[in-house]
């Protein structure tokens, strides 16, 4: 069983790639609805709910965690990593490596919630990776137009609020551009549009294939391929907003939990 978390419903396309890559594996979400977003908050606050979130997966005794938020990847993997003993990656590291197998020109763009962008996380993880010329922006409203629904490849807010963000990226020349959060994908389409050319790389595919590859490394216990869902809000909000990420209706049953007892 694998744990998979994040602020609300954007770690579902993690999710999604982690049931292509190992479809028998069973699988628990946690989307924190009620707190989401994660992104505008300090760090010791999202350090305390990811602790939280962590608790709460880690009753399922999974054999792995994937941290499906760039926020929470970038702020509270050092303080989860201290606290827990369950293997527990985030998407940074592995989004990191794949912009850097991808880009030919070496100039990276990497976009992200304001905490993501205010970490650096994806410029010390790309450090380590190479010498590339990086240019970060915070996109604040990319979370509330998704959870909102503004995502239509018609919608004139999202295409004028992505032609905003995007403008430093595209003048930089970057060939290459990190969606650091992993509710981006689901704007894609008018991300691509914005940025002919630039190669984006998904946070949610790149960790769903880093984590099939720890999992490699650990025992299996007995799978049933099921997948449940656990919110900390209102599960019939999340119940009709989830195909939109996930493709199809979420296919096992939701659950609302209260996430503060943990
Ligand atoms: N999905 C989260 C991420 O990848 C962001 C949403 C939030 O701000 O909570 O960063």
């Amino acid at each position: 069983m694998i744990g998979v978390f994040d602020s609300g419903l954007g770690g579902l396309t993690a999710l999604k790639e982690l049931r292509e890559l190992m479809p028998n594996e069973d699988v628990v979400y946690f989307g924190d609805t009620a707190r989401v977003p994660y992104g505008p908050r300090t760090p010791e606050t999202i350090v305390s709910y990811a602790k939280q979130d962590v608790r709460f997966l880690s009753e399922f005794k999974p054999r792995a965690i994937l941290a499906a938020c760039g926020t929470v990847s970038s702020t509270a993997m050092d303080a989860l990593g201290e606290c827990f003993t369950t293997p527990i990656i985030g998407v940074v590291d592995a989004t990191a490596q794949a912009a850097a197998e991808a880009t030919k020109n070496g100039k990276i763009g990497i976009i992200g919630t304001a905490a993501t962008i205010a970490s650096r996380s994806y410029e010390k993880a790309l450090s380590k990776l190479g010498d590339y010329t990086l240019t970060a922006t915070p996109c604040p409203l990319f979370v509330p137009l998704v959870e909102n629904g503004f995502t239509a490849p018609d919608c004139e807010i999202t295409r004028l609020t992505v032609e905003h963000y995007l403008r430093e990226i595209k003048a930089a020349g970057c060939d290459t551009l990190i969606l650091g959060c992993t509710h981006y994908p689901i704007i894609a389409h008018h991300i691509a549009k914005a940025l002919p050319g630039v190669t984006l790389i998904n946070s949610g595919k790149s960790s769903a294939q880093a984590m099939k590859a720890l999992c490699e490394g650990i025992p299996e216990g007995e799978n049933t391929a099921s997948v449940s869902y656990y919110v900390s809000d209102d599960k019939d909000g999340f119940i009709r907003q989830a195909e939109l990420f996930l493709g199809h209706a979420a296919d096992g049953e939701v659950r609302q939990i209260d996430i503060t007892r943990y």
